[in-house]
């Protein structure tokens, strides 16, 4: 039986279907609410339940702890009413522009980028639109019904004319990459769903930001960048990449023509393993070297993307140093599981 959902903090209702989770039902009334990794493990969607009853689902204790459900938090992605309920979120935006869809695509160019990560483009589907934010990802379906996400790396505009730019690391044991690495061609058929997630640019145009990239956690962090660099070429952007070693980097040239562009752009590669005596630049923890590079983080919109620890880890770190938890935007891919 279909419930209400009713969000105080703008006054809108939608209702949800049968059984259906409130995240869902409000992307299908298009209303964009954040969230990461639809599967109860991010604590992107974490919000308040004001009254009402629901079915708080499945969820990792990390992302909702029994205090902060006792407190009448929920995770929207997981959560499905049991009757009318009233919540209270930030509503980022409408998302009539960006309508979730199931398309067919075929593998176009595929490019070795590092010993473990490959670049592959999706091309779309000529006869169907597909519109996407900077920094949200796909999931490509298998056929077996199992889900891998991908940020996608380039722009909209980009992504018409070159197809959907992913960064896909080699996983050992993998039920999708070894194939990617192994077999994948040219011209390759595969499906995908997206767009999804809130991880894009929400920052004023002359608001300093801090971009970090853990691995290919760089993947959405090239679209934020050039997003941001072109609504404002002058933006103050310091990019922190967090590798292993130096061909972890694996789009340094990139990131070296951007600084040829950009007079305000600033970059620090940080290598956690490298034993290379040439290595001139930071090594450690890429949340240290953050961390001790600012005095307060008071003024900035930090960006952060890769795996699970580094997020919690720049967080921590940086909530330590005055950053404003609202102003901290992250995607932390791993989470994903299959559907
Ligand atoms: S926990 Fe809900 S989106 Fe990640």
């Amino acid at each position: 039986m279909p419930f209400s959902v009713t969000n105080q903090r703008n006054n809108t209702s939608f209702s949800t279907n049968e059984n259906e989770t409130i995240l869902n039902a409000a992307l299908r009334d298009n209303r964009v609410y954040p969230y990461g990794c639809r599967s109860g493990v991010c604590g992107a969607c974490k919000s308040d339940l004001i009254s009402g009853r629901v079915d708080y689902g499945e969820y990792e204790d990390f992302a909702l702890s029994d205090v902060e459900k006792a407190q009448g938090k929920a995770l929207l992605c997981q959560a499905i009413p049991l009757e009318d309920v009233v919540i209270d979120v930030q509503e980022i935006m409408t998302g009539a522009n960006i309508q979730i869809k199931m398309l067919p695509c075929r593998v176009g160019k595929i490019k070795r980028l590092a010993e473990d990560v490959i670049q592959l483009f999706l091309t779309l589907p000529k006869t169907q639109e597909f519109s996407f934010i900077a920094g949200q990802y796909v999931d490509i379906i298998l056929k077996d019904g199992q889900r891998r996400s991908f940020s996608v790396a380039n722009l909209p505009e980009q992504a018409l004319e070159q197809g959907l730019e992913l960064h896909i690391r080699h996983v050992a044991d993998g039920h999708f990459t070894p194939r990617v690495f192994d077999s994948m061609k040219e011209r390759d058929l595969l499906r995908f769903e997206g767009p999804f997630g809130t991880y894009f640019l929400q920052s004023e145009a002359d608001k300093p930001i801090i971009m970090i990239a853990g691995g290919t956690g760089f993947s959405p962090i090239k679209g934020l960048f050039e997003q941001a660099a072109a609504q404002n070429p002058n933006q103050n952007i310091h990019l922190f990449w967090g590798a292993r070693d130096e061909q972890d980097l694996y789009m340094n040239d990139l990131v070296k023509q951007w600084l040829e562009t950009y007079p305000n752009l600033k970059y620090t590669p940080v290598l956690s393993d490298s034993t290379a005596d040439d290595w001139k630049g930071d090594t450690g923890f890429v949340h240290e070297i953050v961390s001790k590079t600012f005095d307060d983080f008071g003024n900035y919109d930090v960006y952060a993307s890769g795996p699970p620890i580094m997020i919690d880890s720049v967080r921590d770190s940086l909530l330590e140093k005055g950053l404003n938890q609202d102003r901290f935007f992250f995607d932390s891919f791993e989470f994903a599981k299959p559907a």
